[in-house]
């Protein structure tokens, strides 16, 4: 693929920093900071090989994706590499972030977007592929695409029409527009805005509320809701009854009832 192969200097740098915490929240910072954590190749290689490490780490009960700096969460796709690419190298660029984005969205385990800047393009993709949006007050979100000449690539078509319903989103695609963080809460596009200082902690104190629940139910929880939304209301619901006894074979079931019965 054009400029695919990796200088030395792209080899050495570390695009995806993983900080796994003692609490069992790990905090997965794009870094790219001079690009405005702008995604190339290697930095989706590496979201994804970071988000295989964590699925299968069980001291990690929920994770949080963020950007390096204080001005983007994700300028998107790198669009110096797009300027140059074939129609085939664009199909493989895509697949690769939509790969990505899936992982992310099917992970076994929550994953909390802070928010923290700019989310244009593949950065606000990024953002849906996330279970929840946690937005810092400067946040900006935009699916601008369509100005470059092409439509949202990782998912954008799908999943924000899923999130924000079919008329906005053809808005928001259609005209590029970018929507500040209190239009993206009133339209259901962000969970939450917090100020910038306040970003991370935030999201981390969510994370925690997660934690402490059932590692199992809300991995089932999560899977359930996935499923649920692509199909119908009898499939979802056959698939909950599955989930919810599966529930039951794990011991911690007994032991947080008992906690309840006995006022603990
Ligand atoms: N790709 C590559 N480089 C990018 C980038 C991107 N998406 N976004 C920013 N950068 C680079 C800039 O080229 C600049 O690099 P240099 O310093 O080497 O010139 C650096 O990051 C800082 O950016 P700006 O100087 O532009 O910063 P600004 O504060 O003036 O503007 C901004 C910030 C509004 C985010 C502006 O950078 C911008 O509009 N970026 C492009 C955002 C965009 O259109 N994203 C969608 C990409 S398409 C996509 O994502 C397809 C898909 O669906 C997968």
């Amino acid at each position: 693929m054009a400029s695919s192969q990796p200088t030395n200097q792209q080899q050495q740098q570390q695009y995806i920093l993983v900080e796994k915490r003692d609490d069992g929240i790990a905090i997965v910072r794009i870094n790219r900071q001079e690009k405005l954590n702008a995604m190339n190749l290697d930095v989706i290689a590496q979201l994804s090989s970071a988000m295989d490490n964590l699925a299968s780490d069980e001291q990690v009960k929920a994770v949080i994706v963020t950007g390096t700096g204080e001005k983007a969460f994700s300028a998107g796709a790198d669009i110096e590499y797009m300027s140059k690419i074939s129609p085939l190298e664009a199909e493989e660029y895509a697949r690769r972030g939509h790969a990505a984005m899936s992982k992310i969205e099917n992970l076994n385990k929550p994953v909390i977007a802070a928010v923290n800047g700019y989310a244009l393009g593949g950065g606000c993709e990024l953002a849906l592929a996330c279970d929840i949006r946690i937005a810092s007050k400067n946040a900006v979100l935009a699916q601008p695409e369509v100005g470059l000449g092409i439509c949202p690539g990782w998912g954008g078509t799908q999943r924000l029409a899923r999130i924000v319903g079919v008329a906005r989103a053809k808005e928001l695609i259609f005209t590029g527009r970018r929507v500040n963080a209190e239009e993206a809460l009133s339209i259901g596009l962000v969970n939450k805005v917090v100020e910038l200082p306040q970003l991370l902690d935030e999201s981390i104190a969510m994370a925690k509320e997660i934690a402490k629940n059932s590692t199992l139910a809300v991995r089932v929880s999560k899977m359930l809701i996935n499923r649920g939304v692509e199909s119908d209301i009898n499939t979802g619901l056959a698939l909950e009854l599955w989930g919810w006894s599966l529930c039951f074979t794990h011991p911690d079931r007994v032991e947080r009832m008992n906690r309840f019965l006995q006022k603990r």
